[in-house]
C-alpha cells in the first residue's frame, strides 16, 4: 500500500514539475520582447478600415525610403478590418479582395525589408469594426499568426460583455507563447480595468491607458453616437499623471498611437505631441501616410535625439514635476544620470517657462550641461534652473546632464 502511495506521489510531483517546466518554457518564448518601447507604424489613425496588401507593402517601402527604419521604426502593423470571417474549421480568413495573396505573403514582404509584422484582433466575439473577434479561437489564431510570421498583436476590447480583462489577456498571451513564436502583445483595453496594475504580470508588453486619440490638440469630445469620448493630445497627457512607475523594460504605458502628420494639428503641436510621448517612454507608433510626408513632419518623426529619450535603456516613464496654470514641466530620468525635460506651454500665447533643478531631483547648486533636442544645440553649463520662452501649444525639450 505504502509503495503504491509513494509511486502515486512521485508521479504526481513529476507531473507538476513537468507542467511548471512547460509553463516556464512557454513564457520564456516572449521574454526579452519590447525592452524599449516598440516603434513602428499602424494603419488605423490615417486609413481606418481602408487597408490592403498594396497599401501596406508601399507603406513598408516608405518606412525604409523615408529613413524611418534608420530612426528605429520596425513594426508595420495592420489594424482592424483585414479579416472578414472564419472558414468551416474556424480559421480566421483575411479579406480576399484586399489581401489577394494572403497574410503570410504580406508578412514575408515586410520581413524581406528587415521590418517586423503586426496584426490586430479582439478579445471579444467581434472587433470594434464588427469583424470576427478572437474569443474561443485564441490558440487557433495564435498558431495561424505564427505561421504567417506575425511579430506583434494588438488585442482590442470591443464586444467582450462580461469577460474579465486580466484573464482574457493572460489567455491570449499563453496562446501566443504556446505557438512558439515571440510575439509582442499590445493590450488595447483603453485603461478601463487599470491594465497598468496587471498588464506586466499577464505578459502584456504595452497597454493602452486611455480611450482613442484623435488628431487634435484639445480635450475630450463625445463620439458621433454620443458615447464618451475621443481624446486630444492634452486629454491623453492628463490621464498619464501618476502612471510613470508602471513603465519599464518589457512593459509600457501606451497613451495611443501618434497622430503626427495627419493634418489636424499645427507643426508646433505635433512637435509637442511627439516630445511628450517620448518623455513618457510611450510606444512610438506613427499613424500618418509615410509615402508623402512634408519635410517638417519627417523631421519630427525622425528626430534621433528625441527618440533616444524614448528609447533610453533604463526605461523610466516620464512624470509631470511642476504645473502652474497653462505651464507644465515634465521630466524623465535617463540611464546616464541626466534628465530629459519638456517645458510645455498649453496656453494661447508665448510664455517664459522655468525648470528648477530641485523639481528634477537635483540640488539647486548643481552645475549641469543643457542641450536643446529640437535645435540640436548645446546651451552650456547652467546652475539651479533653466528657462526658455515657449510658443503657444509648443515645447522646449532639453537634456540636463550633471
Ligand atoms: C478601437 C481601438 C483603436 C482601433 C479601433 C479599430 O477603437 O482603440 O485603436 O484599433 O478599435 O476598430
Amino acid at each position: 500500500m505504502k509503495t503504491i502511495g509513494l509511486l502515486f506521489a512521485t508521479v504526481f510531483f513529476a507531473a507538476v514539475l513537468l507542467a511548471e517546466g512547460n509553463a516556464q518554457n512557454n513564457a520564456s518564448v516572449s521574454a526579452g520582447l519590447a525592452l524599449t518601447p516598440p516603434m513602428g507604424w499602424n494603419s488605423w489613425n490615417k486609413f481606418g478600415c481602408n487597408v490592403s496588401e498594396d497599401m501596406i507593402k508601399s507603406m513598408a517601402d516608405a518606412v525604409l525610403k523615408s529613413g524611418m527604419k534608420d530612426a528605429g521604426y520596425v513594426y508595420v502593423n495592420i489594424d482592424d478590418c483585414w479579416q472578414v470571417n472564419r472558414d468551416d474549421k474556424g480559421n480566421i480568413v483575411a479579406d480576399p479582395q484586399r489581401f489577394p495573396h494572403g497574410m503570410k505573403a504580406v508578412g514575408d514582404y515586410i520581413h524581406s525589408l528587415g521590418l517586423k509584422f503586426g496584426v490586430y484582433s479582439d478579445a471579444g466575439s467581434e472587433t470594434c469594426a464588427g469583424r470576427p473577434g478572437g474569443l474561443g479561437h485564441e490558440y487557433q489564431d495564435a498558431i495561424q499568426y505564427a505561421t504567417w510570421g506575425v511579430d506583434y498583436l494588438k488585442y482590442d476590447w470591443c464586444h467582450t460583455t462580461t469577460q474579465d480583462a486580466k484573464a482574457a489577456y493572460a489567455n491570449i498571451r499563453a496562446a501566443l507563447d504556446a505557438s512558439g513564436r515571440p510575439i509582442v502583445l499590445s493590450i488595447c483595453e483603453w485603461g478601463t480595468a487599470k491594465p497598468w496594475l496587471w498588464g506586466a504580470e499577464v505578459g502584456g508588453n504595452l497597454w493602452r491607458t486611455t480611450g482613442d486619440i484623435q488628431d487634435r490638440w484639445g480635450g475630450q469630445q463625445k463620439w458621433p453616437d454620443g458615447s464618451c469620448c475621443s481624446n486630444g493630445v492634452l486629454a491623453i497627457l492628463d490621464q498619464q499623471v501618476g502612471l510613470q512607475s508602471y513603465a519599464g523594460p518589457g512593459h509600457w504605458n501606451d497613451p495611443d498611437m501618434l497622430e503626427v502628420g495627419n493634418g489636424g494639428m499645427n507643426d508646433a503641436e505635433y512637435r509637442s505631441h511627439f516630445s511628450l510621448w517620448a518623455l513618457l517612454a510611450a510606444p512610438l507608433i506613427a499613424g500618418n501616410d509615410l509615402r508623402n510626408m512634408r519635410p517638417e513632419i519627417h523631421d519630427i518623426l525622425t528626430n534621433k535625439e528625441v527618440i533616444a529619450v524614448d528609447q533610453d535603456a533604463m526605461g523610466r516613464g516620464g512624470e509631470r514635476v511642476a504645473n502652474t496654470g497653462d505651464v507644465e514641466v515634465w521630466s524623465k530620468q535617463l540611464s546616464d544620470g541626466s534628465r530629459a525635460v519638456v517645458l510645455l506651454n498649453r496656453g494661447g500665447a508665448e510664455q517664459e517657462i522655468v525648470a528648477r533643478w530641485e523639481d528634477l531631483g537635483y540640488p539647486a547648486s548643481l552645475s549641469a550641461s543643457v542641450r536643446d533636442l529640437w535645435e540640436h544645440k548645446d546651451l552650456g553649463k547652467i546652475r539651479g534652473k533653466f528657462s526658455a520662452r515657449v510658443p503657444s501649444h509648443g515645447v522646449v525639450m532639453v537634456t540636463v546632464k550633471p
